[in-house]
């Protein structure tokens, strides 16, 4: 049984990886023009009610935009801005936002 598992979380992460990357952060510059409005310039907003996007794990931030494009993630405002995003445009745009500098993370205490 703890084997199945030990396999399953394997897959679960080697799923996680295949579905990252593959973006170009050139290009998601580009086509980022139209976030900037609201995730503000380069990624920081300046109004709490949009969420800072910069420094954000690649595959979260795609997994975000795909959701809200599938319908399982329900937001009316990012529903209409994916709408006009294809596969490729999230792939860059995840790459490009992920790819800048964040809010600060904690270091882990050491064991
Ligand atoms: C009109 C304002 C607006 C614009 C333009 C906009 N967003 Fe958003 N975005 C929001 C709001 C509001 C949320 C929070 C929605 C929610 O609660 O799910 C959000 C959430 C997100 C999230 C999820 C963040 C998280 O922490 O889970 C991502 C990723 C994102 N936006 C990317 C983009 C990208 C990329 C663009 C440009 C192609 C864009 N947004 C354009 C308003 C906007």
């Amino acid at each position: 049984m703890k084997r199945l598992i030990l396999i399953l979380l394997v897959q679960v992460v080697f799923a996680a990886s295949a579905i990252a990357g593959g973006g170009n952060a050139a290009a998601g510059k580009e086509k980022s023009q139209t976030c900037v409005a609201c995730h503000g310039e380069a990624g920081m907003s300046a109004v709490a009610t949009f969420p800072n996007i910069a420094g954000q794990y690649e595959d979260y931030l795609y997994v975000a935009l795909t959701d809200y494009k599938s319908g399982s993630r329900n937001n009316p405002i990012m529903s209409g801005i994916v709408a006009a995003l294809n596969e490729q445009d999230m792939k860059d745009l995840a790459a490009y936002y992920a790819s800048l500098d964040g809010l600060e993370t904690l270091d882990l205490p050491s064991k």
